[in-house]
């Protein structure tokens, strides 16, 4: 037991039998929160962290701390930065490998080394086993990388990441409330427009009705619009005309905050993204419309547009519940569990160059796991 939160990734360990790797280290790009911090030290004991680089770092000292107490490398780059270091550390990391005669494994939420990799480090890709990945921006990534040469291993599109995505969306509606109680605001009868109405957006567009929003839904899939209908959200059959949504939440995982709907928002209203990087709103766009921006609270930048709206850009148009680390934790180590089993998966029986699912198997054992300690 870790406090009162049962064994989880313990017990997977113990269930699959993973064994150590000493000829293999992991490179690491993750969100550095206490879940995170023990899934690390449990990894750690079974393939060696070369290096663990932080997205979105929110300040929880102790996990870096811990990490570093046990001898790891631990950067945590601001966001703009975040690109240019996975660069530098990666081609440290191959070169450590090269020296010691190891081979690497990337571990990562985003797919930002597996890039860099392909596009900086050819002459060492020989070197890395595979990618594992969490999330379905890392495997798009990935797909959009046109002569992949490792295989990536991803529990990004399982059953259980699919119920994960409803709490997700819970995450950003609480995220978002909070930093609005903070500066006096309730989100009560205001009105909110989703863009995007997959795993994340159809849980964020409940979660923001739950708490009383006026909540209305556009996605580029007319199936998913009706889906949206049928929950009983109104809908926008297109972006030309969006009404006037208080609130603009982007959870497409792309560009969905275009030019054309900011040039729509009445004045007052708030940008926030729901996804996992910057790209949800044309934040260039917004930039090149802003006369000034200044900060009202640390979550919150006013942009004074030249044609006299204020529009505020909520954590810099980085997902909102980057913020704070609040999709409980028994439910991110159900992923967790499915991770360690692809570790042993691409160390045992590491497949051809090429993007895999965690098999319907592997994702039973994970589930058991978790009702039988629950
Ligand atoms: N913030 C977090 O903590 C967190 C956690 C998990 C996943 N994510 C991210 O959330 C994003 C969404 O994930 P998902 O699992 O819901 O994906 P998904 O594929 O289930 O849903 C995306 C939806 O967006 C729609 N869409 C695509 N382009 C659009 C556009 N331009 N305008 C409107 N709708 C558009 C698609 O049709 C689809 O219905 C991804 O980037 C994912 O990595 C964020």
């Amino acid at each position: 037991m870790t406090g009162i939160l049962p064994d989880f990734l313990g017990e997977t360990v113990k269930r699959i039998n993973l064994k150590s790797y000493p000829q293999v280290r992991q490179f690491v790009v993750q969100h550095l929160y206490p879940d995170t911090l023990r899934l690390l030290l449990l990894l750690h004991k079974h393939v060696e962290l070369d290096c663990v680089i932080g997205i979105g770092y929110s300040g929880d000292s102790r996990v870096v701390e811990t990490l570093e107490a046990e001898g790891i490398r631990v950067l945590t780059p601001d966001f703009n930065q975040l690109q240019d270091t996975i660069k530098k550390e990666l081609v440290a990391s191959l070169q450590r490998c090269q020296e010691h005669n190891s081979g690497l494994v990337i571990h990562e939420v985003g797919g930002y080394a597996i890039k860099t990799l392909h596009s900086h480090c050819q002459e060492h890709i020989h070197l890395v086993k595979g990618a594992l990945e969490i999330t379905k921006q890392g495997v798009w990534v990935a797909q959009e990388i046109p002569h992949l040469k490792i295989p990536q291993l991803n529990c990004a599109q399982t059953r259980l990441k699919q119920i994960e995505g409803k709490m997700v969306g819970d995450a950003v509606a609480a995220a978002l409330d909070t930093i609005l109680r903070n500066v006096g605001l309730s989100m009560v009868g205001r009105k909110a427009l989703v863009t995007g109405y997959g795993w994340v957006g159809a849980g964020t567009a409940q979660s923001l009705r739950t708490r009383g929003m006026d909540v209305n839904v556009f996605d580029i899939d007319t199936i998913k619009l009706v889906e949206a209908s049928v929950d009983g959200f109104a809908i926008c059959r297109t972006t030309d005309s969006i009404g006037s949504p208080q609130f603009i939440i982007g959870v497409s995982g792309r560009q969905s905050i275009t030019a054309n709907i900011i040039d729509q928002l009445p004045s007052n209203s708030f940008i926030v993204s729901g996804a996992s990087k910057d790209h949800e709103a044309d934040l260039p766009y917004l930039q090149s419309q802003s006369q000034s921006i200044n900060e009202v609270h640390k979550h919150i930048d006013a942009h004074t547009l030249k044609d006299g709206r204020i529009i505020y850009l909520v954590n810099k148009g980085y997902p909102v519940n980057f913020t704070g680390s609040s999709v409980p934790d028994e439910i991110v180590e159900f992923l967790f569990s499915e991770l360690i089993m692809l570790m042993q998966v691409l160390l045992e029986n590491p497949p051809q160059a090429g993007i895999y699912p965690l098999s319907n198997e592997l994702e039973e054992i994970a589930a058991d796991i978790w009702l039988s300690l629950r």
